[in-house]
């Protein structure tokens, strides 16, 4: 327990958060075919390489989540993506799920697999050098969705790996989405993320999982993407530490969003304005786990071109100090034009280039 609690403690160490590197092979050739990028596994592997060989990334990022593909790769020198990130001084994390599939009896719901065999598999994560783990259940808003059956078959499965992660040596990070999608409002996402999380840690409890030792990775409380009322960002704050101090123990040391489709600058301005207006009275560290929301930029100057890598990993460099900064609750529209700066001039005098192409 005190090696899975220094290690989640180090998860979400001050000014730095997680990033999530780990699209399963569908989702990062849907993500690459947007900027026709050849979609094989090299492709994968170079575009990650680009990643993990962006300099100072470590400043800003305590841990990566890798996909099963990516830990099981090499970087150019031959050194293991797991080995690589942890010589950056970067921990590295897996995605152990094996997706989110249709639920039976229940239309349009999912239910998260992957717990048959799990504890093999986290054996073989561990061996590879793996420190934490990360399963994604998915709730879809709609009408009588997410329903009672959907929400409690998905927490059971968190708590389940969470326990098995446990006793592998693993921090779990449990990752409960309330997608997006949807015209619902701000307070309809947060009566129901509210009621996920409450499941969820009832389930936690009931499977002894130690909240000490596992890092909560929520969606943000925002409106549907469809629904003419957006909030404004201080309603986006408001809403989802009042939801999270309503349903996550204390004992939890951290909380890391995801940024589900936000834009880089979005999730930046939110996760700041927590931080900025309760940092001094929230029990756990208020961080992020962006995937989207810090590594687009960066894909889209890339496009698969050697010749586009160091603007690539100024960009990703970039968004995640901007995000370190929110995370402090320092993040301000100068400091988003400065930090672009100064990732320019880091750029220019600590190049590694890799061999993206
Ligand atoms: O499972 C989802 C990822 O870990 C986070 O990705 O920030 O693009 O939603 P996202």
């Amino acid at each position: 327990m005190q090696t899975l609690e220094a290690t989640a403690k180090m998860m979400v160490a001050d000014g730095k958060g997680l990033l999530a590197i780990d699209e399963s092979t569908g989702t990062c050739n849907k993500r690459f075919a947007k900027w026709a990028i050849p979609q094989t596994a090299e492709s994968h592997r170079l575009y990650r390489e680009l990643i993990v060989n962006t300099p100072g990334l470590g400043e800003s990022i305590s841990g990566a989540i890798l996909y099963d593909e990516t830990i099981r790769q090499e970087m150019d020198d031959k050194t293991p993506f797991a080995k690589a990130l942890a010589a950056r001084g970067i921990l590295p994390g897996i995605k152990v799920d094996l997706g989110a599939k249709e639920m039976a009896a229940f239309p349009g719901e999912k239910v998260t697999e992957g717990l048959d065999g799990l504890r093999t598999r986290l054996a073989e994560y561990v061996q590879m050098g793996a420190r934490f783990a990360k399963w994604r259940a998915v709730f879809s808003m709609g009408d009588g969705t997410p329903s009672h059956g959907c929400v409690e078959a998905n927490a059971h499965a968190l708590a389940r790996y969470a326990g098995l992660c446990q006793e592998a040596g693993l921090v779990p990070v449990v990752e409960p989405e309330v997608l997006m999608e949807g015209d619902h409002t701000l307070d309809v996402c947060s009566e129901v993320t509210e009621r996920v999380l409450r499941t969820v840690f009832r389930e936690i409890y009931a499977q002894r999982v130690k909240l000490e030792g596992m890092i909560l990775k929520p969606n943000m409380v925002l409106s549907g993407v469809d629904s003419p009322h957006q909030g404004s960002i201080e309603a986006v704050a408001d809403a989802t530490v009042g939801c999270l101090l309503r349903s996550v123990p204390a004992a939890v040391p951290g909380v890391v969003f995801l940024s589900g489709g936000q834009s880089g600058k979005l999730a930046s301005a939110r996760l700041n304005a927590m931080n900025v207006r309760y940092k001094l009275r929230l029990p756990w560290e208020l961080s992020f786990s962006f995937g989207r929301a810090i590594q687009e930029p960066a894909l889209e100057i890339w496009h698969g071109k050697q010749a586009n890598v160091i603007p690539a990993q100024e960009a990703l460099y970039h968004r995640a100090r901007c995000d370190a900064a929110a995370r402090r609750g320092e993040y301000t529209a100068a400091v988003e034009a400065a930090h672009r700066e100064s990732a320019a001039h880091h750029m220019a005098t600590n190049v590694y280039v890799g061999s993206a192409q």
